[in-house]
């Protein structure tokens, strides 16, 4: 898989996905990404890459020249599933959304920063808007690095253990069940009995039961 991150701040959408498992399926080849910093595409002389808003307002508007350029150039590279734009009109994302987006070849994902984009650029290219949660960021590059990563980590080979990804929470509408690791006695906590049994049967009962009573209690909304 290959995407195509256009930012105005690569540096912020780096950092957190220059770490532990998405760093390695980087490594490995197992997904290419390409970090595009869209000043570098401005025609204007002064560098400028947003504008004041028409009919007034705070704030300022990234113009639509350099985005127009960078996006016409990688499509005329090749095809892409999605181009998508975060934003917080979005569609929030949830784990069906990354499951679908983890199986696409190329993706772009526009972040928008200030006020916004200019609004010809969503008419012209986006075919998803996505939003990670019900407030504001001060951009769109830590939404494009938690996109990112949550689609990743879905690639074969990225987990080593396959079975990992599908027991998350979420990949069922249910909550994951707790886990524990050494010592079984900490300080007198001790770890449930049935998971020092050795009955994987019983093991895989008692977690699915957890599942369950964890999703009821604490995301009723998942329960359905
Ligand atoms: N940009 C600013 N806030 C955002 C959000 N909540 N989700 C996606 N992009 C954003």
């Amino acid at each position: 898989m290959r995407i195509d991150i256009l930012t105005l701040f690569p540096e912020i959408v780096q950092g957190p996905l220059n770490h532990s498992i998405i760093k390695r399926a980087v490594d490995k080849g197992i997904v290419e990404i390409c970090y595009h910093n869209i000043r570098d595409y401005t025609t204007n002389k002064h560098n400028k890459v947003d504008d004041a808003p028409f009919g007034g307002g705070a704030g300022m508007v990234m113009s639509i020249q350099p985005i127009d350029d960078l996006i016409t150039k990688l499509k005329s590279e090749r095809e892409y599933d999605d181009i998508i734009y975060t934003t917080p009109d979005g569609e929030t994302l949830n784990q069906p959304m990354a499951n679908t987006i983890s199986t696409y070849e190329n993706i772009i994902i526009l972040c928008g920063h200030y006020k916004g984009i200019d609004h010809r650029i969503r008419d012209m290219f986006i075919t998803k808007e996505i939003s990670i949660g019900d407030y504001v960021l001060t951009g769109g590059e830590l939404a494009a690095a938690v996109i990112t990563d949550s689609i990743v980590r879905l690639l074969p080979g990225a987990i080593s253990d396959e079975t990992s990804a599908l027991s998350d929470s979420f990949q069922d509408n249910l909550l994951s069940p707790p886990v524990y690791t050494r010592p079984s006695d900490y300080k007198g906590q001790k770890v449930p009995d049935v998971l020092l049994s050795g009955n994987f049967k019983e093991i895989d009962n008692w977690r699915h039961q957890q599942s369950i009573d964890r999703t009821k209690k604490l995301r009723p909304d998942l329960f359905k």
